[in-house]
């Protein structure tokens, strides 16, 4: 358990957020298929992140943590083994808590030519596992779920011939795309993701780095596509990953909750498929700079932020949905910290993925800031919130859902009296540094 009280002062000076998760999960999975070595550099070292080298050790793959002599940089070497050189897992593949992991390196064992099971913690085993299943499936994947409920553990058998197929996503989901794009690597013929707004592009910039031939478009009903030509070998790279732009939100929030503050946040990737909680905030009139934009690959900038009176439009109304929904996905919790102590009401809708978290983020998200004293209710696709009324501490869980843990002690920071969370240890799986760091701004 951890307590926190409400900020006795502005929130001043700078820092640096730990590497980008996506961004690090997909430099190891990638620089395993790939021939050569890759190098990686910001990698976050998290316990999620931390799963997925686990699970590539166990297949063989040789991956070195070391310090570079010449400029005292941590750095991560992965030794690829080509697309076909992944070895046949001793164990079940544990992926912990990491959504990412399990989806993603389902795609990628769907098409090897050993069996495999891969499952993760009790969260994990609750996390709906059907949406990439069917288009596995599809492909001629043979997966399924071990206990027959749609989720982990899921087992696949190994030695299927996959073909590339025109897949319909539901939902705009990177994960789903991804685990999609990374069988259809092993396909014959193209593959096709349609998405009905762009999830994160991480595994279409990236892949097309190693060497892949891989690109978005966008279809003539607007939706977005992803089109994947195989048959070009993965090379290794260098990666150098940009601070992440969810851990980032946390403090970009305790800046626009504490009057008076302004922090300067270095480094964090501005990828626009990730950057909706900057649109979405500049909207509501937050002072928010990108400096230092450095746009090659992954972009990534300084974002200065400025204490600002949030509002609505000239109803005080302000809504957040549509196609800003995947841009912001994981940042919803912070934002609805924020909009708590906004003068006006906010409606966050379509984004019921929300309740398909770590944990279920609508109930846990009203639960929590309710018993602070928010006028807050959960709709079936997000959330109302009637910002202004004063926080009190409360004794809080995190459910052990990082983002809760983390967006519940910037609430703290604006609540009168102590809070506590307890299970705050889940801040360990994106940003074990988190407490550390917050501690020393306040
Ligand atoms: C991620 C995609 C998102 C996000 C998750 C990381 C990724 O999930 O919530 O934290 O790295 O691809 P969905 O693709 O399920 O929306």
């Amino acid at each position: 358990m951890i307590s926190l009280e409400k900020a006795k002062k502005p929130i001043k000076g700078d820092i640096f957020v730990p590497g980008d998760k996506s961004i690090s999960h997909r430099s190891i999975m990638f620089g395993a298929l790939a021939n050569g070595t890759t190098e990686i550099t910001g990698f976050l070292e998290s316990a999620d992140c931390l799963s997925t080298i686990d699970c590539f050790k166990k297949m063989g793959i040789q991956i070195e943590h070391s310090i570079k002599p010449t400029n005292g940089v941590p750095t991560i070497t992965v030794h690829g083994c080509g697309l076909n050189g992944l070895k046949t897992p001793a164990t079940t593949l544990y992926t912990g808590n990491s959504g990412t992991t399990t989806r993603l390196m389902s795609g990628i064992l769907a098409a090897q030519s050993f069996d495999s099971t891969i499952t993760g913690d009790s969260s994990i085993e609750k996390r709906p596992m059907e949406r990439i299943m069917k288009p596995l499936k599809q492909m001629g994947a043979d997966i399924f779920s071990v206990n027959g409920n749609g989720c982990a553990p899921l087992h696949i058998n190994g030695g299927k011939i996959l073909h590339g197929i025109s897949y319909r996503s539901p939902v705009a989901s990177a994960q789903v795309k991804s685990s999609i794009v990374l069988a259809g690597l092993y396909a014959s013929g193209k593959t096709l993701v349609y998405e009905p707004a762009l999830s994160r592009n991480h595994t279409e910039i990236m892949l097309s780095a190693f060497g892949a031939d891989i690109h978005n478009e966008i279809a003539t009903d607007g939706s977005a596509v992803t089109v994947l030509n195989p048959g070009m070998p993965l090379s290794g790279t260098k990666i150098n990953v940009p601070g992440d732009i969810s851990s980032a939100a946390y403090f970009i929030a305790a800046a626009l909750v504490v009057p008076g503050s302004e922090l300067l946040i270095r480094n964090v990737g501005v990828n626009k498929t990730r950057t909706g909680i900057i649109t979405v905030l500049k909207q509501m009139g937050a002072d928010i700079t990108l400096l230092n934009l450095d746009e090659s690959q992954e972009s990534r900038a300084d974002i200065l932020v400025k204490y600002s009176d949030l509002h609505g439009n000239e109803n005080n109304i302000f809504e957040i949905g549509g196609k800003d929904i995947p841009t912001m996905i994981d940042e919803l919790p912070v934002v609805a910290v924020i909009a708590a102590t906004a003068g006006c009401t906010t409606i966050i809708k379509n984004a019921a993925e929300l309740r398909v978290k770590e944990s279920n983020r609508i109930e846990t998200v009203v639960d929590g800031l309710k018993s602070m004293g928010c006028d807050i209710e959960a709709t079936e696709d997000g959330m109302i919130i009637r910002g202004g009324n004063p926080l009190h501490g409360a004794d809080l869980s995190s459910h052990n859902d990082h983002r809760l843990a983390m967006s519940f002690a910037i609430a703290a920071l604006a609540a009168e009296g102590t809070t506590r969370i307890l299970d705050e240890t889940s801040v360990g799986i994106s940003y074990p540094t988190f407490f550390k760091d917050l501690q020393r701004l306040i």
